[in-house]
């Protein structure tokens, strides 16, 4: 056995696509989750033996605590996302660095051996350059990304000071089957599918031409195990596929696929970010990953899926 590995947000979208690979490699299991996101997910993860389950808050420092009792690595996936953090600041302060804080000064205290903590390309804000790179400046104007980049530094801060080796990885618009279908950008690819089944347009905020580099959930999942296995510590890491695509692009690409003749609707409202797309040279050169689903091959999964399973989107 290769150790116990605690994932903190294991019910939820990304966390536990990690579970199940974890299992697959071996690895013992404890969630952390405080299941505020989903069910849905719990119940499959509860039925894989060597899935141990804790109902339990970030916030609480006695059940973080009592979490980390054995635990070898820590991955850190819980938070609250882009667009609950803009409608609930404090509560964002509360769980995604304060819980954080809880996380990573019991993790040090336990001695575990390696913490893998799930930041965000949010961090950068609106790009100044394209590619985005690990060095770009941190445009930080929500409490999301202001949030997760603090607990980056407290990360730094506290690991810094003890023998608990560290990674921190920027995932870019991460998109996979069963994703919610709640979260502010990445989603839109899960709506889109649901809508076009539905006989219904797909609604574009603003005029489609923003851009995200859209990031397939099995490389994020594998950039984190071999973050976990490689003995580098103390480095930032952009975890995407490095390339653009543009919403329109994406709405026009998911209606072809299913012979559809709707047309896009596009509707005003802010945008936030107008660009995205990362540099991951660093994740290929010093951490040894390349992304490797294509997003064409990405989306054929997620139609499926969404047909096969439309109760769970
Ligand atoms: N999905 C993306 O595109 C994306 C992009 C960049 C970074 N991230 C980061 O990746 C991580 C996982 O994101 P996700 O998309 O899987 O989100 P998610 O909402 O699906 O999962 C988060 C999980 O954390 C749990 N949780 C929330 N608050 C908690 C609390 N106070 N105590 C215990 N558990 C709590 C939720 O119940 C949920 O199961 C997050 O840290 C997020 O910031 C996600």
């Amino acid at each position: 056995m290769r150790g116990l590995a605690l994932v903190t947000g294991g019910a939820g979208f990304i966390g536990s696509h990690l579970v199940k690979q974890l299992i697959k490699e071996g690895y013992n299991v404890r969630v952390f989750d405080n299941l505020s996101r989903t069910k849905n997910n719990i119940e499959e993860l509860k039925e894989m033996k060597k899935v141990e389950f804790i109902q339990g808050d970030i916030r609480d420092k006695e059940a973080v605590a009592k979490s980390m009792k054995d635990v070898d690595y820590v991955f850190h996936e819980a938070a609250i996302c882009l667009n609950k953090a803009k409608k609930f600041p404090e509560e964002a302060i509360d769980v995604n660095l304060k819980g954080s804080f809880n996380i990573f000064t019991a993790a040090i205290k336990n001695k575990v051996k390696k913490i893998i903590y799930a930041s965000t390309s949010s961090v950068y804000g609106q790009p100044n350059y394209l590619p985005i790179d690990e060095k770009h400046p941190k445009n930080c104007k929500t409490p999301y990304e202001s949030t997760k980049l603090c607990a980056e530094h407290m990360l730094k801060f506290l690991a810094g000071q003890s023998e608990t080796r560290y990674i921190i990885l920027r995932y870019f618009n991460v998109y996979g089957k069963r994703q919610s279908t709640d979260a502010y950008y990445t989603s839109v690819i899960n709506i889109f599918i649901k809508k076009i089944l539905a006989g219904e347009s797909p609604k574009i905020h603003g005029k489609g031409t923003q851009s995200m580099d859209f990031t397939h959930v099995s490389d994020v999942v594998s950039a984190n195990i071999v973050a976990l296995k490689r003995e580098i510590s103390g480095e930032v890491f952009n975890v995407c596929k490095g390339e653009e695509n543009t919403i329109k692009s994406i709405a026009e690409f998911i209606i072809s696929k299913l012979n559809s003749e709707l047309k896009p609707e596009f509707i005003e409202r802010d945008v936030f970010v107008t660009r995205r797309k990362g540099d991951n040279t660093k994740l290929k050169e010093t951490l040894g990953y390349t992304p490797k689903i294509t997003l064409q091959e990405g989306l054929a999964e997620l139609i499926e899926d969404v047909k096969a399973n439309p109760d769970l989107y």
